[in-house]
């Protein structure tokens, strides 16, 4: 029977029941994110290993795993994957696409409507015994409707999010990742929000950088679902704070769980912990998918998801 590690304790019985069909299952039982030890004497003698975004697949986890067939992440994004090391050692490579598509978008909307509408903002004063009286200039927004909602990268999510932006009256304009530095350049400047929806690599690092948060405007939104280091958190924290952005609404962070204390100052940010995928149904739906495509290879199968395609289903740990 080949040997499938679960990084975490957390995920639903129902993965763990996909994954005993196809093989030895060991969960990692401790509580919180796995200590980087446990995890690299988990993979020792694994086939498969299913893991939580917190885990780090490198370079050096790859070697010490040398029956590893599939890191199969319980994730869309697999930045905490070195994809050029798995596929230089014949590792595949899967994520959980499409599941969380409408869960990411509805909160990249949640905090949109939080940035335009002050809610955050509004929420502390009410809570700090403020609210005395009706007053006609207390927190006025943003209304969204004629108002352009950027979305940089539009695929699966940011096309998703575009769908909710129309339905509030907003007009849409997505760039893929084909788009030049100069489109993007056009589509920051003419933002009236821009939401982030572009996977984390070397070159998408800092992809929204000083010079582009200073091509926003004065009453600008920048949103952010995707991942933390695509925009420069010090540069944002400092345009927020001293009002030359408008608000912002981000889920994500450049050292997460760490955030930028300029950020936490911040009266015109919503910041949320990492929350995009976490409705029920999701969070469900994404263990399941992670657990059917480890289950497949172990099958000797192609699974659904594949981001990097391993050796010749099997190869890899046969000598
Ligand atoms: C969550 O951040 C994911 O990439 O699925």
């Amino acid at each position: 029977m080949p040997e499938i590690f679960v990084s975490s304790s957390e995920l639903p019985e129902s993965a763990i029941a996909i994954l005993r069909d196809a093989g030895d299952v060991r969960v990692w039982d401790g509580d919180g994110a796995i200590p980087r030890e446990e995890l690299l004497a988990g993979v020792a003698t694994a086939d498969a290993l299913v893991c939580l975004l917190g885990a780090k697949v490198d370079a050096e986890l790859l070697d010490r795993a040398p029956r590893l067939k599939v890191v199969a992440n319980v994730a869309v994004g697999v930045d905490n994957v070195d994809l050029a090391a798995a596929a230089a050692r014949g590792v595949m490579v899967t994520n959980t696409p499409d599941v969380l598509t409408d869960a990411t978008a509805d909160l990249a909307m949640a905090l949109l409507l939080a940035a335009a509408r002050r809610t955050t903002e509004a929420e502390r004063w009410l809570r700090e015994g403020r609210f005395e009286r009706w007053a006609y200039r207390d927190f006025w927004g943003m209304g969204l409707g004629g108002k352009v909602l950027g979305i940089l990268g539009y695929g699966r999510i940011g096309r998703a999010v575009g769908a909710r932006g129309a339905a509030f009256g907003m007009v849409v304009r997505g760039l893929t990742s084909s788009a030049t530095p100069e489109e993007i350049d056009a589509l920051v400047a003419e933002s009236d929000v821009l939401s982030i929806h572009v996977p984390l690599g070397d070159a998408t690092r800092h992809l929204v950088d000083r010079r582009r948060i200073g091509l926003m405007r004065e009453t600008s939104i920048l949103v952010n679902t995707s991942r933390g280091p695509l925009v420069d958190e010090a540069a944002l924290a400092e345009a927020l704070v001293a009002g030359r952005i408008a608000g912002a609404g981000l889920d994500v962070f450049e050292n997460e769980p760490r955030v930028h204390p300029l950020l936490l100052d911040a009266p015109n940010a919503t910041l949320l912990p990492h929350i995009g995928s976490a409705t029920r149904e999701a969070r469900t739906a994404m263990a399941e998918l992670a657990a059917r495509n480890a289950a497949e290879v172990m099958a000797g199968r192609q699974p659904p998801n594949v981001v990097v395609g391993g050796q010749e289903p099997g190869a890899r740990g046969r000598t």
